[in-house]
């Protein structure tokens, strides 16, 4: 049989093991390995994946359109990255300068800095300017292996400006390689303007935003940030509410920075996922674990603001399925590193490699809702993976700072080459 792509002779293929559903408990830690393995593509599926030598005898090589040689590379799913705020405008080294000085987060938030900062700058930025800044992006995360890119609003806090964001995202999404997955995050924050009155900017978010953005077709989900100091249960509930009603599925920034009962809230409103959760208490995970919502965590947050580490033990041990996300941001965490991300997950989290591939491949497509389609390597399944120069996947979290992709895959095309494709270990 013809085939538009096919890879040969990988040294090893690592994915989620057959099946469908997010990985929970001991599942996370028994993903499906293969020696000498073999990739068919076929209109951007994957038709057939297995040991070469069956591969190629139902796809030779003769009637393939492109090959790979896989000799010495790892091949492993394209990373979802689950939790991004990727359409922002201007940088904030200042807070980065100041919380090394021993400034809180929660206080430069307070003096005006933090989200506030961000929507000043963003102001000033145009669509276009926004969507080249955003392109950008989507080439460099594309180079380390994020095929799939979930990106927030959230630094508009205003009908015209949150709409600024996402059709930004749109435009860049239309000619990259990646793809995105855009999310209304209009209840990030209180703008300036409703600092004394914030009932009526809830109500905006209600009766003016989640309706523009859904009608416009610009979101697919609607998140908030419920957490202390920040929006209370009842005001996330009612706003999740509103952008289930107008087709937008549920997602949380929960508990973050104390227990605000975000946990609960989200296995209540049943959402797709719970984010952060650094001070998430235990009967909020058990009814996340309950509800099956996905917990996706943010390491890289805690590392750049100097707070514990999600616990990520405990929650597999209750049986939540766990995700992991950069939350790529200019305040909280600058970084859109993916392999970084699973090696601050096996370091500071004590999950094992492979737990951590499980999470930032098949459960983080669970925490999109693209679970049936992204995440995995089997057929069927959207061909977006990526060719690293290791042969094992646990050299990746473990020989960190580094970029070892050789090629990304997305649809069944190469979309990423690495220029001086090198073996360095
Ligand atoms: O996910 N927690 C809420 N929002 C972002 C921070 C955004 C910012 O500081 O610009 C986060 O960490
Ligand atoms: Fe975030």
């Amino acid at each position: 049989m013809r085939s538009d792509l096919l890879v040969l002779g990988a040294a090893q293929l690592l994915t989620a093991p057959e099946g469908s559903g997010p990985l929970r408990g001991e599942d996370l830690d028994r993903p499906l390995l293969l020696d000498d393995a073999a990739i068919a593509c076929v209109d951007g599926r994957i038709a057939a994946f297995g040991p070469t030598a069956d591969v190629a005898a139902r796809f030779p090589e003769r009637e393939a359109a492109e090959v790979l040689d896989g000799s010495g590379c790892l091949v492993a799913p394209g990373f979802v990255d689950a939790h991004t705020h990727l359409p922002f405008a201007g940088t904030r080294e200042n807070e980065f300068d100041a919380r090394a000085r021993g400034e809180r987060y929660e206080a430069i938030a307070a003096q005006g800095g933090g989200i506030r900062a961000s929507a000043r700058q963003l102001r000033a930025c145009s669509e276009e300017r926004l969507a080249e800044l955003v392109s950008g992006r989507l080439r460099e995360l594309l180079a380390e292996g994020t095929t799939t890119v979930e990106a927030k609003s959230g630094y508009g806090l205003a009908t015209s400006e949150e709409r600024k964001q996402l059709r930004a995202l749109a435009r860049a999404a239309a000619h990259d390689g990646v793809e995105i997955v855009p999310t209304f995050l209009g209840a990030h924050d209180v703008p300036d303007d409703y600092r004394d009155r914030r009932g009526d900017y809830v109500t905006l978010l209600i009766e003016e935003m989640i309706p523009t953005v859904a009608a416009e077709g610009l979101a697919r989900f609607c998140d908030v940030w419920c957490d202390r100091g920040v929006f209370t249960v009842e005001e996330s509930r009612r706003i999740l509410a509103a952008g289930r009603e107008r087709g937008l599925l549920p997602k949380l920034h929960a508990d973050e920075l104390g227990d605000a009962g975000g946990a609960a809230l989200a296995a209540e409103v049943a959402a797709v996922s719970a984010d952060h959760l650094l001070c998430a208490s235990d009967p909020g995970l058990r009814a996340m674990a309950g509800a099956g919502v996905i917990a996706v965590l943010l390491p890289g947050t805690a590392l750049t603001l100097g707070l514990p580490y999600a616990r990520a033990r405990d929650m597999i041990a209750m049986g939540v399925p766990v995700a992991l996300a950069t939350d790529f941001n200019p305040g909280s965490t600058f970084s859109s590193s993916m392999p970084l991300m699973l090696t601050l997950a096996v370091t500071q989290m004590r999950l094992t490699p492979a737990e951590a591939w499980m999470a930032a491949t098949a459960n983080a497509a669970e925490a999109v809702a693209e679970g049936r389609r992204l995440g995995r390597i089997a057929p069927g399944w959207q061909a977006d993976f990526v060719l690293y120069d290791a042969p094992d996947y646990r050299h990746i979290p473990y020989h960190y700072g580094r970029n070892h992709a050789r090629a990304t895959v997305k649809r069944g095309k190469v979309v990423h080459r690495r220029a001086d494709p090198s073996i360095c270990h």
